[in-house]
């Protein structure tokens, strides 16, 4: 995930670097590890620094650009090669005539980069997107106009993108969607376009959003979508009503709230050229030659713990010898690990001093081990072997929330890959994932729940196999935003002792899903608590005996028990949410937290 924007002015329009930097001050949220801007005035100009948008400022000698009206500009969140000036946005050809931005992933660019460099192309930057200038300049050397070389380049490339082009002496920018947002703004005094409305919104809230497989062309006076043969579209151009306040959160309240609808785009990033439905195989090309079959320690702290306990059972039921650990427990514990154990460190930050001091320790044993993290260049990724990318895009609120199930899928990926690959019903399962988010996300009740249950004197929720992480996590969610006691139990454990605090003051919240004999329990477990007049919520994919002892029901598609695990957590990630909303918390910054826990 990363920002784009692009700005095409008349001569009584702004300057191009206040837009560009301004829109880019916006979009910092999408990511800030570093920035640039690419100008057309005179002639073609590109600047960039590694680190957060302020950096750029820094170093750009800002009032020698102004004057100039056609600019793109880059905030960006690595996916390919660290933080760096050289792999920063925007990327040039080799004679600096072409300067491209791009949000996505070049699914085809070891293919295309190989062909470049047979050719004599030299490469600065480890990105992938540094293909896509190469190519356009190739076409304009072949003689091809701006415009056809920019459709050429773009007809070449796989994956996902929005990406934008500036060529050197031309006034018109070049852009074109796939899968990665992009919308136009259309102004008085000119025409934006970017990854999301806020970055242009000072300027005009006029907009036409742009669809996959759409080209366009925009000059200061006009703009121009077109589909993949070239033929005009006439799209409706939409009037937002945002005012400033709501928006590097795209008009959600908070970010948590953001972020959570944000998990079909971060599932669907995560998937990515990474499952092949036909031969049931899993390619981490990141995880070459993983072939292991001693045991696999997980270990993590908080809502990645929960993501490494589902992990672990995952490989266990795969056949695989595997156990999830709390970092912080994990020397204390005394964990046998050798260079036959396989170390598995979870943590979204990458910098969670917990999780890296068991990976050191790991590491000293000689026991190999792999980062699955959301952060490029961070610590785990230095510490650690090996490195697995959940790429969920920045999470801004404290909470985890779409990171948890970026996690969730990566680590099953990474479990597959371990066991020789994923049946094809798991793979097609996984597939569905990001759609079945949506729908949970489209019609949920979770408000209405939540509305009816606030202020009750504590909430349970319960869960058995692949919903007990859920169930973990739910409670640890609850808590952390709305500051009411909350806890998660294995269903089974109920009756041990927790069932001294059911009364019907006590909400329980119990995941069930399938038909099977672990429903079955559960369904058990619900019976001990109905019979105490707990009020129940079941989350559920359809399990009617569930639902006869429910007071309110939380639906999820039908799927198999790893999709479900991921589905079902985000109805409690709503429920959280509204309860923490209704009870006026500060849900993007708890009390007492923080995002990054890098002491011990
Ligand atoms: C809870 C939460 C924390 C983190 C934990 C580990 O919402 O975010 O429990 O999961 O601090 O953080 P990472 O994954 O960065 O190691």
């Amino acid at each position: 995930m990363c920002g784009i924007i692009g700005y095409v002015g008349g001569e009584d329009g702004p300057d191009a670097i206040d837009v560009l930097l301004n829109g880019l001050s916006q979009l910092e949220y999408r990511g800030y590890d570093s920035a640039g801007v690419g100008l057309a005035n005179a002639s073609l100009s590109v600047h960039k620094a590694e680190g957060e948008l302020s950096k750029l400022r820094s170093v750009l000698p800002t009032e020698s650009l102004r004057g100039g009206h056609t600019g793109i500009g880059h905030t960006r969140w690595s996916t390919h090669g660290p933080p760096s000036n050289a792999n920063a946005h925007p990327h040039t050809d080799e004679d600096d005539r072409v300067a491209v931005v791009h949000n996505g992933i070049v699914e085809n660019y070891q293919a295309l980069r190989d062909e470049l460099v047979d050719a004599g192309v030299s490469f600065e930057s480890e990105t992938d997107t540094e293909v896509i200038p190469h190519l356009i300049a190739d076409s304009l050397e072949a003689g091809d106009d701006p415009e056809c070389a920019f459709r050429r380049a773009i007809d070449r490339i796989e994956g996902s993108y929005a990406i934008a082009a500036v060529v050197d002496g031309v006034d018109d920018l070049f852009a074109a969607r796939n899968e990665s947002p992009l919308v136009v703004g259309v102004g008085d005094d000119g025409h934006y376009l970017a990854s999301d409305v806020p970055a242009f919104i000072d300027h005009t809230d006029r907009v036409v959003y742009v669809d996959d497989g759409e080209f366009v062309r925009l000059s200061a006076t006009d703009y121009r979508i077109t589909d993949a043969d070239g033929t005009v579209l006439e799209k409706p151009v939409e009037t937002v009503d945002w005012d400033a306040e709501d928006t590097g959160k795209s008009g959600y309240d908070h970010y948590m709230l953001k972020e959570i609808h944000e998990q079909p785009t971060a599932l669907r990033q995560c998937l990515r050229g990474r499952v092949d439905e036909l031969a049931g195989e899993i390619t981490l090309t990141e995880l070459s030659e993983l072939d292991h079959d001693g045991p696999i320690q997980f270990v993590a702290c908080g809502t990645s713990y929960h993501a490494a306990l589902h992990a672990a059972t995952v490989c266990r039921e795969r056949g695989l010898h595997a156990n999830a650990y709390v970092a912080s427990e994990y020397a204390a514990d005394r964990i046998p690990v050798g260079p036959e154990t396989l170390v598995i460190g979870v943590t979204q930050s990458g910098e969670t001093a917990d999780t890296l001091r068991a990976l050191r320790e790991a590491n000293r044993a000689g026991a190999r081990t792999i980062g699955v993290t959301n952060t490029v260049g961070s610590s785990a990724t230095r510490v650690c072997d090996d490195v697995l990318y959940i790429r969920a895009g920045p999470e801004i609120g404290v909470a985890a929330t779409k990171t948890f199930a970026s996690q969730q899928i990566a680590l099953t990926l990474l479990a597959g890959q371990l066991n020789g690959g994923l049946s094809y019903d798991a793979i097609e399962a996984l597939r569905s994932v990001p759609d079945q988010v949506q729908t949970v996300l489209d019609t949920s009740r979770a408000k209405t729940v939540a509305e009816e249950l606030v202020g009750s004197d504590a909430f349970l929720f319960i869960g058995r196999g692949l919903a007990y992480p859920v169930a973990l996590e739910g409670a640890l969610k609850f808590k952390e935003i709305t500051y009411e006691h909350a806890e998660g139990f294995a269903a089974g454990e109920l009756k041990h002792g927790p069932l001294a605090l059911v009364t019907d003051e006590t909400p329980v919240f119990a995941v069930v899903t399938g038909d099977g004999e672990t429903a079955r329990k559960t369904i058990s477990n619900i019976k001990e608590v109905e019979a105490r007049n707990a009020p129940v919520v079941v989350v559920t994919d359809g399990c009617s005996e569930a639902e006869r002892y429910a007071d309110y029901v939380l639906e999820i598609p039908e799927t198999d028990d790893i999709g479900a695990a991921v589905v079902a957590n985000v109805q409690l990630q709503l429920v959280s949410y509204w309860v923490a909303n209704r009870m006026g918390r500060s849900i993007d910054k708890p009390r007492n937290l923080a995002k990054s826990v890098t002491v011990d």
